[in-house]
């Protein structure tokens, strides 16, 4: 034990993390041997680089951006909707569609004790929980196009244990549990503003998950982009678990997708208002982009354009569709960092608990669509927000429980003809 103690202090000063170093000397045997396997467990390489990297860029470059308009799906004539459907149809049909639901996240807005997906609504069609809502979703698609679609879930290693139980104890909501596979993301350690790691109460570093983004190294570490190759997937939606309206399986948004030969294609909505927390779909360099409601510049967020609608309002919701190629290649790709300033509380030098009342951390997130700028293009379908798009975020107001149901009330008062 004694050699991995002095490890981890080697490592500590090697990495000039000078109040955990001090810290040790505070500690117990048993405190410092918890500790010292936990730093041993970090890639300080790999973070110290994130956080120098991530330092450099904090504000958004805004040259060269330009906005980006979507395909208006209300506005396309039967016969091109035609086109669409039998190809992205045909792509379900053949088992060549998968589906990622991204459930790792923390949900802290929400306030909700345990996993996003386990929060229970009550809706004009009963009591359900979120991820029973998506199960329905994926059943009447499978009924639809006569397949069982593989559904895969990405949880985090915090809600990994969770997640799983709660699907086995609600008997997967009548999906086949053969075709249910859960993966977890990856973690990144929390730094102070200086680019030291933390060490919580535990005696453990501080780790977070590290972004939706992470999806897609996940799901090549976890042997998924192998399965996809050996079962003939081509095509992988990921969407994330907090929209109860999402369509897990739009054959549009395939068509489209193959249609312009494009290897990634990803559904909008228009923004309600400037300051709304959606991401916007624009163009940079020529290339698609997103660019995150939390680093959208004030001035291009209010931006009107001469048909007297916001410049940049096409929003991203969390509705993506990738070729397996896509997938592959992002997998590899060196995902930038985006940084969240954060409150965390932590055991200062002396051992001492710092309660934080203002952010004092930094946590690091690779975000799902910073992938799009490997491609030359990206398609882009726009759909109606009432038939897509109805996100739990919150406990209360916008975009929180009631407004969410309210919505999937009225999708399900509607007769629902088969499209
Ligand atoms: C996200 C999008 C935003 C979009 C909005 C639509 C990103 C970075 N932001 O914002 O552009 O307009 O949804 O609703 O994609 N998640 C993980 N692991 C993580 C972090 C998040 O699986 O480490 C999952 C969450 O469980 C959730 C989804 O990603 O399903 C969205 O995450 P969240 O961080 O809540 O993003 P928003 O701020 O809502």
């Amino acid at each position: 034990m004694e050699n991995v103690i002095n490890q981890a202090k080697n490592t500590l000063e090697k990495y000039n993390q000078k109040s955990v170093l001090k810290l040790f000397n505070t500690l117990d045997e048993k405190e410092q041997e918890t500790l010292a396997e936990s730093i041993l467990r970090v890639d300080f390489d790999y973070i110290t680089n994130v956080y120098k990297e991530s330092m450099k860029k904090l504000d958004v470059d805004e040259s060269g951006i330009e906005p980006k308009k979507a395909l208006v799906k209300a506005n396309m004539t039967e016969e091109e909707k035609e086109v669409l459907y039998a190809l992205g149809k045909k792509v379900i049909e053949s088992n060549q569609y998968a589906i990622v639901t991204m459930a790792g996240g923390q949900g802290t807005r929400l306030n909700h004790k345990g996993p996003k997906g386990t929060f229970k609504l009550q809706t004009i069609n009963g009591e359900k929980y979120i991820f029973e809502i998506l199960s329905e979703t994926l059943q009447r698609a499978n009924k639809k196009y006569g397949v069982e679609i593989p559904w895969y879930i990405m949880t985090s290693e915090e809600n990994n244990s969770e997640t799983v139980k709660f699907f086995e104890d609600h008997n997967y909501f009548g999906c086949n549990p053969n075709t249910v596979k859960f993966f977890k993301q990856a973690k990144l350690p929390l730094l102070s503003e200086n680019g030291e790691v933390l060490v919580g109460e535990d005696y453990k570093i501080k780790e977070a998950a590290d972004g939706n983004g992470g999806m897609f190294s996940s799901l090549r570490r976890e042997g998924i982009l192998d399965e996809f190759e050996k079962k003939g997937i081509k095509w992988i939606f990921s969407c994330g678990v907090d929209n109860i309206l999402v369509n897990m399986a739009d054959p549009y948004l395939i068509g489209l997708a193959l249609n312009n030969n494009c290897e990634i294609a990803t559904k909008t909505i228009i923004k309600d208002y400037p300051q709304e927390k959606l991401g916007v779909v624009c163009k940079k360099n020529n290339k698609v982009k997103v660019i995150e409601y939390t680093e959208l510049p004030e001035d291009m967020a209010n931006e009107i354009n001469e048909d007297g609608e916001l410049t940049y309002g096409e929003a991203h919701i969390m509705f993506n569709l990738f070729s397996l190629k896509a997938l592959k290649e992002s997998a590899t790709y060196k995902m930038p960092y985006h940084v969240a300033h954060k409150k965390n509380s932590f055991l200062d030098e002396n051992g001492k608990l710092v309660d934080a009342t203002q952010p004092n951390s930094y946590k690091f997130e690779a975000f799902i669509f910073d992938s799009f700028e490997l491609f030359d293009d990206i398609a882009i379908l726009r759909g109606k927000r009432e038939d897509e798009f109805s996100p739990i975020k919150n406990a209360t107001g916008v975009d929180s429980p009631f407004t969410a149901v309210k919505m999937y009330n009225e999708y399900w008062s509607k007769d629902r003809e088969e499209e």
